[in-house]
């Protein structure tokens, strides 16, 4: 149910609740939040209603809260960038924030006015503007997150919602930054089966992933590449990005088949391939034809790609006992060509054909 015209307020910062900017050099990831946040409140009568951006701040949730129980929570990933001219821009808001109401409806949450929330924030971003980094590659990540707030244990779905906005400067995803990552693949754990909740970006999923995540990260590798759950051939997702390889000139990634997160960073790059004239298929393939790829040296590039992670080379796999490295353990000229472009719009230094960018303030 949809509020007609959702009412939002804003409550700017005081002078002493304005927080010191971090050193932009060392941002690392998710560890610093800008002075404001957007909130608003969700149950049956009222629906969407109590908008408002205010100073970013701690908020009190009962012990029963549905979300701490039965795992009703749900976010998304987007960043703005500070390009040309000192503008700044968002990548495809719209595309996250319907997958966002995709999400909703898959863990039966309410869906949100879409339009309204993109306005208010586009009006948090400007608000912050001087948070959105200037440095080379860093950005302003922003996390929208749903959670279920009622206090209730019965098992339905909730019938009181919060909903909110956060921001932070950040930095790489990756150690590695722009520089090949080892990829471990995962045959024992598994990360989403047909029918289940892969293809939603709910908070689950990455608490499933986590255990894999720590095991390959003891092995030395930087995330695993997961199976399907059924066969436990073909491949998926890495990490917490999609996944692409180009094999004898075909540029192949997983089809949106409901058990990997339909990505609009793999959705860009999929465009930005078919537009330079690669063929580009979207269908399943078997880590064993990656092997034998690799075997018959048509393997030349992997990389994953996500809002955090933008294009992550993949420069070696692990697969059981035997390990490859892919183009000689460097960044492949595909994916160097896709960061390049993808940022060179993300920051408006480049054409927007597909119209993209939208610009803040
Ligand atoms: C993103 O790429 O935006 C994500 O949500 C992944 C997250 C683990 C940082």
């Amino acid at each position: 149910m949809f509020t007609k015209e959702l009412e939002v307020t804003l409550q700017k910062a005081s002078a002493d609740q304005i927080k010191p900017k971090p050193d932009q050099n060392s941002l690392g990831f998710g560890q610093f939040f800008t002075d404001h946040m957007f909130m608003m409140q969700w149950n049956r009568q009222q629906g969407w209603h109590d908008a408002c951006i205010k100073p970013y701040q701690p908020f009190t949730l009962e012990p029963a809260a549905m979300v701490f129980h039965y795992g009703q929570a749900i976010f998304e990933g987007m960043k703005a960038y500070r390009g040309k001219d000192n503008q700044i821009f968002l990548f495809r808001p719209e595309d996250n924030l319907a997958r966002m109401n995709q999400s909703a409806l898959r863990m039966c949450m309410p869906r949100f006015p879409q339009e309204r929330v993109l306005q208010a924030l586009r009006a948090m971003v400007y608000l912050d503007q001087e948070w959105v980094p200037s440095t080379q590659g860093a950005t302003l990540y922003i996390r929208p997150t749903m959670i279920a707030t009622e206090p209730m244990l019965g098992l339905r779905p909730a019938q009181e919602y919060f909903f909110f906005i956060i921001c932070c400067p950040v930095g790489a995803y990756y150690s590695e930054g722009f520089n090949p990552t080892k990829i471990y693949v995962e045959d024992k754990y598994v990360r989403a089966v047909p029918g289940g909740v892969g293809n939603a970006k709910t908070a689950g999923n990455y608490a499933a992933s986590v255990k894999a995540q720590v095991e390959a990260q003891e092995k030395g590798y930087t995330q695993v590449l997961w199976l399907d759950a059924v066969e436990r051939k073909y491949i998926e997702e890495v990490g917490t990005s999609n996944i692409f390889f180009l094999i004898n000139d075909e540029l192949i990634t997983p089809p949106l088949e409901g058990t990997i997160l339909p990505g609009v960073t793999r959705n860009s790059v999929l465009q930005l391939a078919r537009d330079w004239g690669y063929q580009v298929s979207e269908r399943r393939l078997t880590i064993d034809e990656i092997f034998a790829a690799d075997k018959a040296g048509t393997l030349q590039e992997g990389f994953g790609t996500g809002t955090a992670a933008v294009i992550a080379p993949v420069g070696e796999l692990c697969y059981r006992d035997q390990t490859i490295r892919i183009n000689g353990g460097k960044t492949g000229t595909l994916a160097k060509r896709l960061f390049e472009e993808l940022q060179a719009i993300q920051f408006g230094y480049q054409e927007d054909p597909h119209k993209w960018r939208v610009r803040v303030g």
